[in-house]
């Protein structure tokens, strides 16, 4: 199999990691990578952020080559603004620059940016166009199905991003109005796939690998783009790059290497940001790695409470009690996971 290409950048695997405020920091990505994504994206960071140098945005930038390419996704939605942008990470080390036009979230979308932007193809070409202009990287867009159901314009923004020189499409099948639910509508990829000649990235809802195979059978997508069903299961990269390489599925991790990427993820936050800025952090991805354990809501509650690094190894302890009292109580069964 061809590796995907984005522009001049080859992936190693095609299912990748999708971008994840409050989630996707450094030892986030170096975790997805290190279990075969294709490539990771940082956090949305603010066009203006950047060209008023404001230093904690550009803290959000950092990144240690992991293996993976990796993108650093902007938002905004002025075109000069967004251009003044990329020229200002210029010389930060990244592989290409990702721009969000999907982002929900009220705050973005008042101020025009994010999914606001799926109202006006133009604008997303033009934001494109001078994206490119002042960077040296492939240019590759995140976009939504549409603003609504009356707003279905993913083709048509699709269209403008590649005219304007996008070198990838990752859609995320669901419009704004659609949030996170319901289920996706793989038949938007499918068109944005006939309408563009550049890569198409499907995204929404995969959470095995099957969910992937079965994106890729739909639409004719290049990739697959994961988002949260990897958090806490990075090893969901393996069993989807396996499936769609055409390999054997690899054997799933047991608890002890689960505790151990969490543990370790963890210690990497606190290295990186400091205890008191990385435990609230920490809770939320410690709560994906209890998924499908006994005793969950316990081991929920106990997460909610995570204050200081120690405290992780006072969450595994109990994982480990939680689930050999569990056993004691029930017949043997298989753990489900994730
Ligand atoms: C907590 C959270 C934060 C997100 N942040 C971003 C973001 O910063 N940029 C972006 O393009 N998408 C963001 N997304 C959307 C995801 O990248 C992805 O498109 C969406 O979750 C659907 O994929 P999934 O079903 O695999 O999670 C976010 C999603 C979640 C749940």
């Amino acid at each position: 199999m061809q590796p995907l290409m984005i522009g001049s950048v080859a992936l190693p695997h095609r299912a990748v990691f999708g971008p994840m405020a409050g989630f996707t920091d450094e030892p986030c990505r170096r975790l997805m990578a290190q279990h075969g994504a294709g490539y990771t994206v940082s956090e949305m960071v603010s066009s203006r952020a950047l060209v008023y140098q404001d230093h904690k945005t550009i803290k959000l930038l950092k990144a240690e080559p992991n293996g993976a390419p990796y993108g650093v996704q902007l938002f905004g939605e002025v075109p000069e603004i967004m251009g003044q942008a990329a020229a200002a990470i210029e010389e930060y080390p990244f592989d290409f620059l990702d721009i969000n036009m999907g982002c929900p979230a009220p705050k973005i979308v008042s101020g025009g940016a994010g999914s606001k932007l799926m109202l006006d193809p133009d604008l997303c070409g033009r934001i494109v166009e001078q994206v490119k202009a002042h960077t040296s990287r492939p240019v590759t867009v995140k976009m939504r199905k549409g603003w609504d159901a009356d707003h279905v314009t993913a083709m048509e923004c699709a269209r403008a991003c590649e005219q304007a020189g996008a070198a990838a499409i990752a859609v995320h099948a669901r419009t704004r109005e659609q949030m996170y639910t319901p289920g996706i509508d793989p038949e938007i990829i499918a068109r944005v796939k006939e309408a563009v000649k550049v890569p198409v990235i499907g995204n929404g809802d995969i959470r095995s690998a099957e969910d992937a195979v079965e994106m890729v059978r739909r639409t004719g997508c290049d990739g697959v783009m994961i988002a949260r069903a990897a958090l806490g299961d990075p090893w969901l990269f393996e069993r989807v790059n396996a499936a769609l390489e055409g390999r054997e599925a690899p054997p799933a991790p047991n608890l002890q290497a689960r505790m151990n990427a969490l543990r370790r993820q963890v210690e990497e936050m606190v290295q990186l940001k400091g205890e008191y800025t990385a435990m609230p952090q920490a809770r939320a991805q410690a709560i994906h790695y209890m998924k499908g354990l006994r005793g969950a809501a316990e081991l929920r509650r106990v997460c909610c409470q995570l204050e200081y690094l120690s405290d992780i190894d006072r969450l595994i302890e109990t994982v480990f009690e939680q689930q050999r009292r569990a056993a004691e109580e029930e017949p043997p069964r298989e753990i489900p996971f994730p």
